[in-house]
């Protein structure tokens, strides 16, 4: 069911919204505050937010621009008797707002609105889904290619959003890393299957073709025109923090954070499956490797985010459910 958050600072309006759409099938929140329209953002998933324009506190237009930033997805609309007009056609010019309804409002229309921003929002919802799957299938293309890394792609992507979602990142931030964690290796597909699947450790010549796959596949993303995060990630995955890694050698000040951490989730999953020169090392070999990069190849504070908060926290989860 879909959930349409109203925030007006009149409790009256938020019961009237309440009244009109209690026979309709869509669940209404409500709040009296822009702040406190942000906590229920943090909570729920909002197909629809309506707002009032003239708040304590915050504007709507304010509200708007945050909701805008953090979940992309929600359609927004601006309900109000007041009319600041240089905002609001700020807001409406730059594609901020899907309507600007005045108060009071006509109930017929203010359904029509509503209905028609819910179809908005199911447009978004399914265009977004056929990107993921797009982007999905691309990356699930080079583990048809090596067999070991089956599921790496969605378990990295896994680990990375746990960790983006304990440093308080933004949906949006979120929904890059997750596309940047599943394409991490695509550029892989132009390596040979036997450098791919070599038992062994690779020569020098051969180490030299693998290193280059961080550029290759960031090429492909920006041929794809995929957001910078998308690229960064591609293209640093390999990064170290103290400056040796591949293929720039940057270090911790000048690393993305998305970047660094892909790495922690790519390194942790790497070490914790099966490969084609070694078997998946014990839980306490992972956290003791994990360790030993600390500061060197992996940002302390992910790797303990990490490997103090979340893999336990997994674990767990996965053994009450076996
Ligand atoms: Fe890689």
């Amino acid at each position: 069911m879909h959930k349409v958050l109203f925030v007006d600072d009149e409790a009256f309006i938020l019961n009237a919204a309440r009244r009109l759409f209690s026979l309709h099938d869509i669940e209404i929140l409500t709040a009296q505050s822009a702040k406190e329209a942000l906590e229920i953002f943090k909570k729920q998933k909002i197909s629809l937010l309506v707002t009032d324009q003239r708040m304590p506190e915050m504007l709507g237009t304010e509200l708007i621009e945050q909701v805008r930033k953090l979940y992309p997805d929600t359609v927004r609309i601006i309900l109000s008797g007041y009319t600041d007009l240089t905002s609001l056609l700020e807001a409406i010019n730059n594609g901020k707002i899907f309507r600007f309804i005045v108060k009071p409002w006509n109930d017929e229309e203010l359904l029509q609105h509503v209905n028609e921003a819910l179809e908005q929002f199911q447009l978004n919802s399914r265009h977004r889904n056929q990107e993921e799957q797009m982007l999905l299938a691309l990356a699930q293309t080079i583990e048809l290619k090596d067999a070991y890394t089956k599921g790496h792609c969605e378990r990295v992507a896994r680990y990375a959003i746990e960790i983006s979602k304990e440093l308080g990142l933004s949906e949006e931030q979120i929904k890059d890393i997750r596309y940047g964690a599943w394409l991490h290796d695509c550029g892989k597909i132009g390596l040979h299957e036997d450098i791919l699947n070599h038992p062994g450790r690779v020569e020098e010549l051969q180490m030299l073709e693998i290193k280059k796959h961080p550029d290759n596949g960031a090429k492909i993303a920006e041929q794809a025109a995929l957001p910078q995060r998308v690229v960064n990630i591609i293209r640093f995955h390999h990064e170290r923090v103290d400056g040796e890694g591949y293929p720039l050698g940057l270090n911790r000040d000048n690393l993305p954070l998305e970047a660094k951490i892909v790495a922690v989730a790519d390194v942790y999953d790497a070490l914790s499956s099966d490969r084609p020169y070694r078997k998946a090392c014990s839980q306490r070999q992972v956290k003791q490797i994990m360790a030993g990069f600390r500061g060197c190849a992996l940002e302390e504070e992910l790797v303990d985010l990490l490997m103090d908060n979340i893999v336990p926290r997994l674990l767990a989860k996965q053994e009450s459910s076996e």
